[in-house]
């Protein structure tokens, strides 16, 4: 092999070491900048179907995605004071409200899972999320009933008490043996 070869070949390599350390850096790092909702159409492609605790038709099923069509029944979806609790981040730049392409109950236009578990885009990777706090570190909420109360409180014109067990037992979802399958 000649001098110049090995040379550029070096060169070559340390290029390419440069390049995939720094597509690792990319993939690695949480996007930066407060995170803004993505929609639960977003979360469903890692936490739908059996082998992953069918967390997305649990919800799909639940009264929270139909929160707005509730409202639509009642004519108040214009009602900026129904809509804080019937929908998912209202009043903030990224959330319902701000685009109405994500007004559809799959997106933000319900209670869907970034009004409890927080907005999304920095902790939606898969390799963010794979780590318990990485995930929490990018804004990911772990709710307890203190987040349920945001909503579920006497400023509701329809309250009636609220029971933290009895209530999440109605909307339960988890992870089977804690593995989600990304498809
Ligand atoms: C962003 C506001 C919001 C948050 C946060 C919230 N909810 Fe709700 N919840 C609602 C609204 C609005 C409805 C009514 C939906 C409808 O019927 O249109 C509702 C309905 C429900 C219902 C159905 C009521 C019934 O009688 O069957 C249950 C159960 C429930 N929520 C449980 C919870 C639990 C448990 C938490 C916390 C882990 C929680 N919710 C957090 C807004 C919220
Ligand atoms: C503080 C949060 C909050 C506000 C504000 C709010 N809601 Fe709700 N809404 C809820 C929650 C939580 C539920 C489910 C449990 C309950 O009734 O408290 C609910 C349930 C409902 C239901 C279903 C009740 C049933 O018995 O099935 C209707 C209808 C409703 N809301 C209409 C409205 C209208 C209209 C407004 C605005 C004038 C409004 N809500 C404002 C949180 C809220
Ligand atoms: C009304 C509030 C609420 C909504 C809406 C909601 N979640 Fe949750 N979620 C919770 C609570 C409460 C827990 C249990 C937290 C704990 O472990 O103490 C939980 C737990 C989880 C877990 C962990 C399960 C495990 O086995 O540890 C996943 C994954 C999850 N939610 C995903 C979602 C997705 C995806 C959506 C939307 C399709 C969603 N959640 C909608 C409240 C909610
Ligand atoms: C690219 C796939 C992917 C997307 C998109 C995704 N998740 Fe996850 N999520 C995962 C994986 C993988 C885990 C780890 C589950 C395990 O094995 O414990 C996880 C775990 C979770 C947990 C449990 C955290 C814990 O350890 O207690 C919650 C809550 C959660 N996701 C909510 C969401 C929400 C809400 C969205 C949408 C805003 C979302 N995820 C989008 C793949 C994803």
């Amino acid at each position: 092999m000649s001098r110049m070869t090995a040379k550029s070949l070096a060169a070559m390599v340390i290029i390419g070491l440069a390049l995939s350390a720094m597509a690792v850096f990319a993939e690695d790092a949480a996007p930066a900048g407060d995170p803004t909702y993505i929609g639960a159409n977003k979360c469903k492609m890692c936490h739908k179907g059996e082998k992953n605790g069918n967390i997305y038709e649990t919800w799909l099923n639940s009264k929270h995605a139909k929160s707005l069509e509730t409202l639509v029944a009642k004519g108040e979806q214009n009602n900026a004071a129904c809509l804080a609790c019937h929908t998912t981040g209202y009043g903030t730049p990224s959330g319902c409200g701000a685009d109405t392409t994500m007004h559809a109950a799959e997106a933000l236009g319900s209670v869907s899972c970034e009004a409890c578990h927080g907005a999304g885009s920095n902790y939606k990777s898969k390799k963010t999320m794979e780590s318990k706090e990485a995930s929490i570190a990018a804004g990911l909420v772990i709710p307890t009933e203190a987040t349920c109360k945001k909503c579920h409180n006497d400023k509701s014109p329809t309250f009636k008490g609220f029971n933290f067990e009895e209530a999440w037992a109605k909307i339960k979802h988890e992870v089977p043996d804690s593995t989600v399958k990304t498809q």
